[in-house]
């Protein structure tokens, strides 16, 4: 093996070593997910968000539309929330999401988002 092709290696691994930590998943909408996020939102959103329209926060619908593209923001917002309107709305004030509740009610909100006709949607 030359120098230069035991670099590039050793370059590669630890490339591959820093994407492995970034890498970005969100879980599979199973029915168990469904039925989870389903029964969270409403107990830990649905005081505050409806689906379609403005209630004491915008509605869902609209924020899971600005996040579509970025999904990793919404989680890191549910785990960190910091005002975003401040001229429109109020702070979000509720207990952070953990990193699992943040990754289960974006992965169904988005597929909500998705099949807006789904019987489990919040109204
Ligand atoms: C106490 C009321 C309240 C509860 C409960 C609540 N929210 Fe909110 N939410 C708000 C308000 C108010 C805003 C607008 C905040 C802002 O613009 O800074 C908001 C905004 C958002 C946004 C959009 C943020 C943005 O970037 O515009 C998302 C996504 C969101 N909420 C998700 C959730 C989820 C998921 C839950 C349940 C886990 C939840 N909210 C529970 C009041 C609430």
């Amino acid at each position: 093996m030359t120098k230069v092709s035991r670099t590039y290696w050793l370059v590669l691994l630890l490339a591959c070593g820093i994407f492995a930590v970034d890498v970005f998943v969100l879980p599979d909408v199973t029915p168990e997910l469904k039925s989870s996020a389903s029964e969270f939102f409403n107990n830990e959103c649905k005081g505050c968000h409806r689906w379609a329209r403005k209630f004491a926060a915008p509605p869902m619908r609209d924020n899971v539309q600005h996040y579509a593209s970025d999904p990793a923001a919404m989680v890191e917002y549910l785990k960190h929330p910091t005002p975003q309107h401040p001229d429109e709305w109020p702070a979000m004030e509720i207990t952070p999401l953990t990193e699992e509740q943040a990754k289960m009610m974006t992965a169904w909100l988005l597929y909500i988002l998705k099949n807006p006709d789904d019987p489990g949607r919040p109204k």
